[in-house]
């Protein structure tokens, strides 16, 4: 590891024939949505993920769990990309099939920003699914849920839940596996925004490096996984994104 100026990465990015970026939360941060682990303005510092994000927190208090879900879908839907999402959004449009993007964030604002196909490791807070599969069998008819906090199967009592992956759960089918071939097959690995503190995200930039990838990662703070990269940008996402991934 070690300090190095912003162009040095810029020319790395410039040459990459396949560019890998990882995001978390410090990549929106910028837009006002709160990250996890920030020592004062993380959310993990004000509230206790057992109880928010865990399916036994859940089922002990479906609604406190569910109101704190429809607050921060709120504060998503009313941000804004910032200039580092938009920066990687016109990366893509003018290097077609160069980048492939990772996130652990489950905000839309890369959607909105226009990049397509991005991996989501760690699911959507926009959409719901079912707590359970329908306890019925055959199972109810509808499948219609009853509009409640939250809301639930009229039919079998079955409880909607935001679409996020909580601890101790599975990631989404396939993202792991098409995050780390892509990691793997990278020329150059980009992470933005994550205190590398979440398993099997934070191995992506070891699996990169590994296969012989120049890592980078861009944090204004330390992260547990600074010692994988070749050079660590002490900027924001915002600071450093555009100036990495602009055009001349
Ligand atoms: P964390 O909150 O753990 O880490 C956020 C990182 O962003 C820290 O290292 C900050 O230093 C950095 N940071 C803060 N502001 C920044 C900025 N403006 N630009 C760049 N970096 C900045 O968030 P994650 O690593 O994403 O899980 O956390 C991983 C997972 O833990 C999340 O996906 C979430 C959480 O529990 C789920 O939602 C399932």
């Amino acid at each position: 590891m070690s300090e190095q100026p912003i162009d040095a990465v810029r020319a790395r990015i410039d040459a990459a024939r396949s560019l890998f970026v990882l995001t978390g939360a410090g990549m929106s941060a910028e837009s006002g949505i709160a990250t996890f682990r920030d020592a004062i303005t993380g959310l993990w510092s004000r509230f206790d993920p057992a109880q928010l994000a865990s399916e036994e927190g859940f089922r002990a208090d479906p609604a406190t769990v569910w109101d704190w879900y429809a607050e921060r879908r709120v504060a998503v839907r009313a941000a804004q990309p910032n200039a580092g999402h938009l920066a990687l959004g016109a990366f893509e449009r003018r290097r077609p099939g160069v980048l492939t993007l990772v996130s652990q964030n489950v905000d839309d604002l890369h959607q909105r920003a226009g990049n397509t196909g991005t991996i989501r490791l760690h699911g959507e807070l926009l959409a719901d699914r079912w707590l359970g599969p329908c306890a019925r069998t055959p199972g109810c008819a509808t499948q219609q849920a009853r509009p409640g906090r939250p809301p639930r199967c009229a039919d079998c009592g079955n409880l909607v839940r935001p679409a996020v992956v909580w601890f101790g759960e599975m990631l989404p089918p396939g993202a792991i596996e098409a995050a780390e071939r892509a990691a793997r097959g990278c020329d150059v690995a980009l992470v933005v925004g994550t205190s590398g503190a979440v398993w099997p995200a934070a191995g992506l930039a070891a699996a990169a490096r590994r296969a012989g990838a120049y890592v980078a990662i861009v944090n204004p703070h330390a992260s547990e996984i600074d010692d994988e990269a070749h050079a660590v940008l002490r900027a924001t996402a915002v600071q450093a994104l555009p100036h990495l991934l602009r055009h001349d």
